[in-house]
């Protein structure tokens, strides 16, 4: 029977690009989304691969959602932390609105999605949890104090999580992508894209959704065993940390 894959925010983005290519690793993939029904519908009648709808946010909808697509489709193996969002201010001027969502979805989602995940694959004694970070989580990025801090939180939970999965055969890694061209990205003003971001990007080009896939598809295989705690860099030589 083929192991069962929830990949948060898995209808567009990175995390479209993640539910197709472990579905065509053989993985039983469940894509979830919060609210862009129309994207998640068109997803859904080009790859064949469910969507179901639950925002990350919320701890009852996540242990609801896993539940449901655990009756459906078999007991949960690999959970893809993916879902994430931006919202941009400098300091001075970001609102406490601003803060709490991103801190909401992109580190309390992580709690949320793990919590109800992990005393099934406890049991089982067998699980994969891969998290997507960003680079800005590793080297902080202005405009982006509630992002940053989110996603370096996303890494301590990394390697706290990792020490506990260790002897029950769950890893938990983490991967920071750097700038990567989805609809996330080409939100950035053109200008600031082209003369700010692109210069500092060594390979000389944004990052492929497909290139984070396969990283995250090696990290859920079981040549990946060894692997837990890790944090994996995957930004064309942006930042090495
Ligand atoms: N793009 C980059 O350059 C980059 C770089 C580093 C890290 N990342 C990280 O990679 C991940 C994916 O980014 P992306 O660029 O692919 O984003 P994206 O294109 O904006 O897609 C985001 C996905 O997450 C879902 N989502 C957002 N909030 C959610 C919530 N509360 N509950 C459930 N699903 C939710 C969205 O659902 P709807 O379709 O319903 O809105 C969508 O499927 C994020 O964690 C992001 O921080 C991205």
């Amino acid at each position: 029977m083929s192991k069962v894959a929830i990949v948060t925010g898995g209808t567009r983005g990175i995390g479209g690009a993640v539910s197709k290519a472990l579905k065509e690793a053989g993985y039983s993939v469940a894509a979830n989304y919060a609210g862009n029904d129309a994207a998640a519908e068109a997803f859904r009648a080009e790859t064949g691969i469910p969507v179901f709808k639950w925002d990350v946010s919320s701890y009852e909808a996540c242990a609801e959602g896993i539940a449901r697509v655990e009756a459906e489709l078999g007991p949960l193996a690999v959970l893809v932390n993916n879902a994430g969002i931006t919202r941009d201010a400098m300091f001075h001027k970001m609102t406490a609105e601003q803060w709490t969502a991103v801190i909401n979805t992109n580190l309390n989602g992580l709690f949320n999605m793990t919590r109800p995940a992990w005393e099934g694959m406890r049991e089982r004694r067998f699980g994969r949890v891969i998290n997507i970070s960003s680079i800005n989580g590793q080297k902080g990025q202005a405009g982006q104090v509630n992002y940053s801090a989110a996603k370096a939180g996303d890494i301590g939970f990394t390697k706290a999580l990792a020490q506990e999965g260790a002897r029950v055969g769950i890893t938990v890694n983490a991967i920071c992508p750097g700038y990567i061209g989805t609809d996330m990205v080409r939100a950035i003003d053109e200008k600031v894209l082209n003369e700010r971001i692109l210069p500092q990007i060594p390979v000389g080009r944004l990052g492929e959704p497909e290139e984070i896939a396969r990283t995250v598809l090696f990290l859920a295989s079981d040549d990946a065993g060894f692997i837990t705690g890790a944090t994996m860099t995957v930004n064309g030589g942006q930042y090495f940390a």
